[in-house]
Order: structure tokens, then sequence, then C-alpha cells
């Protein structure tokens, strides 16, 4: 049985997270700081062992990020990333109740668009805007 549960995650257990889908590990510091300033924060435990993860950063009315979203190989395809998704989405419906045009962005990773569009994502192009970018400085 999967638990999720809405706290900020240990360094540990997010560099734990971060090194299971390849994605190296982040100065605890820094890790620090971004989850400090993380609206909302889930973490999905099987036992007392985290196994999946994601978050929402932005400002709450305006504009919101989804980040983070992870879930450790052996724990792939049993809709764990789905679950987390979808609690994400009811807690994004939350703050547009304050402003219905709240915009939510996500980056998806090369290859995991199609995984997003299953809940209703759709490109920046699809929306009639431009390209999402990336300050290279
Ligand atoms: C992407 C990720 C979060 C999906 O989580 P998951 O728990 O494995 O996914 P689910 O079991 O909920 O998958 C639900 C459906 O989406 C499909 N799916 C999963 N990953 C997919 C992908 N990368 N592309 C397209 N479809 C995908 C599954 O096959 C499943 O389809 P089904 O309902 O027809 O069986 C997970 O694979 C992961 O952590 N990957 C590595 C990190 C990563 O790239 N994260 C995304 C960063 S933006």
């Amino acid at each position: 049985m999967i638990d999720y549960v809405e706290k900020i995650p240990t360094p540990e257990e997010f560099n734990f997270l971060y090194e299971s889908v390849g994605w190296g590990r982040i100065d605890k510091n820094i890790i620090d700081i971004a989850l400090t300033n993380t609206l909302y924060s889930l973490c999905a435990y099987n036992k007392d062992k985290i196994i999946g993860y994601g978050r929402i950063i932005g400002d709450k009315s305006m504009f919101v990020h989804i980040q983070d979203i992870m879930v450790i190989p052996e724990f792939q395809n049993q809709k764990i990333g789905t679950e987390i998704i979808n609690k994400i989405i009811d807690r994004i419906k939350d703050y547009k109740v304050v402003n219905p045009n709240l915009r939510a962005y996500i980056g998806p990773s090369k290859g995991v668009e199609n995984f997003y569009k299953r809940f209703g994502f759709i490109t920046r192009k699809d929306a009639g805007l431009g390209e999402g970018m990336i300050l290279d400085i």
C-alpha cells in the first residue's frame, strides 16, 4: 500500500529520488531553499521508504509550476505518478477558485510529454503561445 503524505521530504529523501531517476544529486543547502519555498509538496511512501514525489511552486494566484515529479524505477507503471499528478491538480483547482485564469505550467522531460497529455496538459504552441524558453547565462 502506498501512502501519500503532504510534507517536505528530507534532503536525503529528495536526493534518493533524484538519483533513482537519473538526475544526479543536489547540494543540501540548495534543496533546503527550494523545498522551503515550495507551495505544495507531496511524498509517496511504501512503508517508511519514499518512492515518489511531486511539488508545486509559484504565486498561488496567477502562475504555478509543477516540478520534480519522480517515481523510483521499481515502482513505475503502478499509477503512482498518476495519483501524484491528480492530487497536484486537485490542489491547483483550489487555487483556481480565487483566480479561474491561473495558469499551471510544467516543463516535461524529453519523452514524458504524452504522460502529461493524459491529464489535459497541452503544449504552449497548441495554446497559441510562443515556445517555452530557458535563460542560458
Ligand atoms: C514519468 C513518471 C513520473 C510516471 O510515473 P508512473 O508512476 O510510472 O506512471 P503511471 O503508472 O501513473 O502511468 C500512467 C500511464 O502513463 C503511461 N506513462 C508512464 N510514463 C510515461 C511516459 N514517459 N510517456 C508516456 N506515457 C507514460 C503509463 O504507461 C500508464 O499508461 P496506462 O494507463 O495505459 O497503463 C515516472 O516514470 C518517472 O518518475 N520517470 C522518471 C522521472 C521523470 O522523467 N519525471 C518527469 C519529469 S517532468
